[in-house]
């Protein structure tokens, strides 16, 4: 837990989500399941689906685009470039090395981040203390993800779950606010809950992994659930303490957007009003890194945030690991 030395902040912010819609109907058709369970026990009404050319790298391009216009700077002005995800072009070079190329952004140092759907609130954190140490200016952190493509469309408990897109946010010295406080922590005991088994050094790619489904998302969706409402509600709290706000101070809470039900109930524990919460899980589902950057753009898109607002990102997802982040939009 660290209070902000020098204050960084969000100068410019980007989504992308692919065209292709895949509706709760469409599922009923794929798996024996029914828009009337994807509703009432997630929230979710459809998802994203990336097309045959499109991969993270291209999802990040298109969000980075966007949120480079809205900083109003030329790709070369970007020093780093962090691209926070679990479904990467490769396990190797790095999804940000192919996006440096894209976007032509030749003098940036590039990384991914591996935390999940925490993804993108520890990249930003990273992205911070780089700007605050005065090692580099300007910073580009994505969160970008195409989750169909480790998705298993023969399991039910997990395909409605996920969908693809990518968000990004520019990172710069501020005048004023910016990242005020951040929390970030992680149970390692807790790595059978949610995984992509097979695929990396402890279980290579072979006949048997493919035939066993080994590369898709496995998840006990039940007890990720239960935890979820306790991680999040504490992460929250913590960064808020850690720059002496409460939760009556938020004004804008970007919560990771995995359920409608794991929503509600983070704010009946942390006694905050719906209203201050932005959802947009009804519409993607669960895009892992890329969920709490999409969110945050769209809010800021539509006018849910404004100068002076405490904003509060929080975020869980498999490791287990969580972040929540307070954010003070800079006018
Ligand atoms: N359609 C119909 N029935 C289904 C479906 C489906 N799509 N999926 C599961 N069911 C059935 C189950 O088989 C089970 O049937 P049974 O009682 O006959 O065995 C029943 O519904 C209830 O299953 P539960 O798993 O107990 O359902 P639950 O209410 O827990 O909801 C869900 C499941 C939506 C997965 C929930 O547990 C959840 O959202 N968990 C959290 C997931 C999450 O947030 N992950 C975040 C991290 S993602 C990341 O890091 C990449």
């Amino acid at each position: 837990m660290r209070k902000s030395r020098k204050n960084i902040g969000i100068i410019g912010l980007g989504f992308y989500v692919p065209k292709k819609v895949l509706t709760n109907k469409d599922l009923e058709g794929m798996v024996d399941t029914s828009d009337e369970w994807i509703t009432t026990r997630t929230g979710i009404k459809e998802r994203r689906i990336a097309g045959p050319t499109e991969s993270t790298s291209t999802l990040a391009f298109n969000a980075a685009k966007d949120a480079l216009k809205d900083a109003k700077l030329a790709p070369e002005d970007l020093d780093l470039i962090i691209v926070a995800t679990i479904t990467p072009d490769m396990a190797f070079p790095a999804t940000a090395c192919f996006l440096q190329e894209m976007l032509g952004a030749k003098n940036a140092a590039c990384f991914d981040m591996s935390a999940a759907c925490a993804g993108f609130i520890y990249g930003l954190v990273t992205a911070q203390k780089f700007l605050q140490s005065g090692t580099y200016k300007n910073a580009l952190v994505i969160g970008a993800e195409k989750l169909s493509s480790v998705t298993d469309w023969q399991d039910r408990n997990t395909c409605v779950l996920f969908g693809d897109g990518a968000g990004a946010a520019v990172l710069a010295p501020v005048e004023n606010g910016g990242i005020l406080a951040s929390y970030l922590g992680c149970d390692g005991s807790m790595t059978e809950l949610l995984m992509q088994p097979a695929g990396g050094s402890r279980m290579p790619a072979s006949r048997q992994t493919v035939d066993d489904r080994m590369h898709f998302i496995k998840m006990r969706g039940n007890e990720v659930f239960k935890l979820a409402i306790k991680i999040m509600s504490d992460a929250a709290c913590r960064a808020l303490k850690a720059c002496k706000l409460g939760v009556e101070d938020i004004d804008c809470f970007i919560p990771h957007q995995a359920n409608m039900r794991i929503l509600d109930a983070v704010a009946r524990k942390m006694k905050l009003p719906l209203e201050k919460i932005y959802f947009n899980v009804a519409k993607y589902g669960n895009m892992s890194s890329a969920a709490t950057a999409v969110a945050l753009c769209e809010a800021y898109k539509c006018g849910r945030i404004r100068g002076g607002d405490i904003v509060v990102l929080d975020a869980f997802g498999a490791g287990l690991v969580w972040g929540a982040a307070v954010i003070q939009w800079q006018k």
